[in-house]
């Protein structure tokens, strides 16, 4: 209890690591992990591109910009995945619907990739490793990224998780309070009331963001991101998504 306790409650982003290898039986418990993640209708509906290869770590380097991505001691690549069911309903000759074509097939892969990250992220830090995930993976170039990693249709790219020995120790940032994240019994009813709660929050992550170790700013949440949303407005997933085989109707 307290292992798991410690690796929920310490972790935070790591982007910095040791050069020293990760132990096997660490990834193979990573490994395991993630297998035993749960997913929809335990369809697995899930890959993950475990990425060593230091050529190739550099080529997602250049790409993202992303330092971590290089400097890290593997690399895994969470996608979505209907490939493999489709393999196997083709060699039993099993009828398969255009589900890839629905919102729901869409969701589910990305609800069984994020899970199935969210168990290495736990993994990891529990074995006393640092991660970062990185979402610049997916929307960087993401036709690029499917060409580098040989993703066949039927695959798509979640997220990345950058995994190494930790070379830091980030302070551990402010989130939002319970009374915004739980709603009891039904959504809150009361938004001036939260409105100043997030408000106070907002505040929160500006102080933290003037005094933190490692790279002040002066952002606070709000303007933050939506910034960031502001610049996603440009990518275009809809498009990759059609090109790795999902063509989204309803
Ligand atoms: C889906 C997802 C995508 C993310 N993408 C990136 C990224 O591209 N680059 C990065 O440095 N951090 C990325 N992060 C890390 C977040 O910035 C980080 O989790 C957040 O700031 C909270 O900090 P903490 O993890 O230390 O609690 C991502 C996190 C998630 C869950």
């Amino acid at each position: 209890m307290e292992n798991v306790k410690k690796a929920l409650l310490d972790r935070t982003s790591v982007r910095r690591y040791e050069r020293e290898p990760i132990p096997q039986e660490t990834m193979d418990f990573i490994y395991r992990a993630v297998e035993n993640t749960p997913t929809s209708y335990n369809g697995q509906q899930f890959s993950v591109i475990d990425i060593s290869d230091q050529a190739l770590k550099e080529e997602l380097y250049a790409l993202t910009n992303q330092k971590q991505l290089k400097t890290c001691n593997r690399l895994l690549i969470f996608c979505s995945d209907y490939n493999k069911i489709q393999l196997l309903a083709r060699r039993k000759g099993v009828d398969f619907p255009p589900f890839t074509d629905t919102m729901d097939a869409v969701t589910i892969g990305i609800i069984d990739a994020a899970l199935a990250m969210m168990s290495a992220v736990v993994a990891a830090q529990a074995a006393g490793l640092g991660s970062n995930c990185v979402g610049y993976l997916r929307t960087v170039d993401p036709a690029k990224v499917a060409e580098l990693l040989k993703l066949p249709r039927g695959v798509f790219v979640v997220c990345g998780l950058a995994l190494g020995v930790p070379r830091e120790q980030p302070d551990l940032k402010p989130k939002q309070p319970a009374s915004l994240v739980f709603h009891q019994n039904h959504y809150r009813q009361d938004p001036e009331a939260m409105t100043d709660e997030l408000a106070d929050y907002d505040q929160t992550v500006q102080s933290y963001n003037r005094t933190r170790a490692g790279g002040t700013s002066d952002n606070d949440w709000c303007a933050h991101i939506i910034d960031y949303y502001r610049h996603a407005m440009e990518y275009r997933i809809l498009d990759y998504l059609k090109a790795q085989g999902y063509d989204v109707k309803r």
